[in-house]
C-alpha cells in the first residue's frame, strides 16, 4: 500500500511570501521524482491557488490546513471545501490540535467539516488529538465514534495521531510508542468497520521517519517544521528507499 507523506506548513515565517513556494517547489519536485508514495503539500489558504500552479505537472497534490464548517455564505473569513475543490486543492487537514486548542474546535465541529470535505471530493486528514498516553486511551474511541459519526466506511480519509507534546518540540514519541498507538488506532477503527491509513506526527525528521514507517506500521508522516525545507521534506517522503 502507498504511503502518505504530508507537510503542514502552518503560519510559519518561511512560507510568508509567494516566492517562497515557488523555490520550494523549484527545489522539492526534482528531489521526489522517483517517489511513489503520495505527497501532499499543505500551506495557508493564500498560497494554495500558487501551490497547485507549481505542483501541477508533478505527482504531488496540495492541501489545505482548514476548511469552514459551513457550506456557504456569510461567514467572513472562512474558505468552503466547495472553494478549495474549485481551486484545485486535493485535501485538507481536519481537527489539528492548534485549532482545537486556539480556535475552540471540537469533534462535532470536525465531523461537519470532515462531511463537507467528502462532499467536495477532499481528502480529509483527521487529526486526534491528546496530551498524554492517558489521554489517548481515555478518549481514542470517543474521538473517533464524533469525528466518524455518519461517514460511511468505504470513504477515503487519513486519520493522524499527534500527541501535542511531540508538536515542535523535537520530543517525537518512541519508535515502539507509535507502533503501540498506531495498533491501537486501527484496531479501534476495525471495531468500526474502518480501514483506513493512519499517519503519526510530532516531531518527524529525516532521522526518525524510517522508524516510524518500516518499524511502527504507520502508514504515513504528519510533519510540521522539517517540512519547511524542501530537502528535508524529500528525505522524509524517500525514507523507506533508504
Ligand atoms: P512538527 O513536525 O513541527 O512537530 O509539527 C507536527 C505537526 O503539527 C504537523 O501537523
Amino acid at each position: 500500500m502507498k504511503k502518505w507523506y504530508i507537510a503542514n506548513f502552518k503560519m510559519s515565517k518561511e512560507v510568508e511570501g509567494e516566492q517562497s513556494i515557488v523555490s520550494y517547489a523549484e527545489k522539492f519536485i526534482p528531489l521526489v521524482e522517483d517517489v511513489e508514495d503520495n505527497i501532499i503539500i499543505c500551506t495557508p489558504f493564500i498560497h494554495l491557488s500558487e501551490a497547485v500552479c507549481q505542483f501541477l505537472d508533478s505527482e504531488v497534490m496540495v492541501g489545505a490546513e482548514n476548511c469552514a464548517q459551513w457550506e456557504a455564505g456569510a461567514y467572513t473569513g472562512e474558505v468552503s471545501a466547495t472553494m478549495l475543490d474549485k481551486a484545485g486543492v486535493k485535501a485538507v487537514i481536519l481537527g489539528h490540535s492548534e485549532r482545537r486548542n486556539y480556535f475552540g474546535e471540537n469533534n462535532e465541529i470536525v465531523n461537519k467539516k470532515v462531511k463537507l470535505a467528502l462532499k467536495n471530493g477532499l481528502i480529509p486528514v483527521v487529526c486526534l488529538s491528546f496530551e498524554s498516553e492517558e489521554e489517548f486511551t481515555n478518549t481514542l474511541k470517543d474521538q473517533l465514534d464524533e469525528v466518524l459519526t455518519d461517514i460511511d466506511s468505504g470513504e477515503n480519509i487519513l486519520i493522524a495521531f499527534e500527541p501535542t507534546f511531540a508538536i515542535g518540540t523535537g520530543k517525537a514519541l518512541g519508535k515502539e510508542e507509535v507502533k503501540e498507538f498506531t495498533a491501537k488506532i486501527k484496531e479501534k477503527l476495525k471495531e468500526k468497520g474502518f480501514d483506513l491509513p493512519v499517519l503519526y506526527g510530532g516531531s518527524v525528521k529525516p532521522d526518525n521517519a524510517k522508524d516510524f514507517v518500516d518499524f511502527a506500521g504507520a502508514d504515513g508522516l504528519l510533519v510540521g517544521g522539517a517540512s519547511l525545507d524542501p530537502e528535508k521534506f524529500a528525505a522524509i517522503c524517500k525514507c523507506t528507499q533508504a
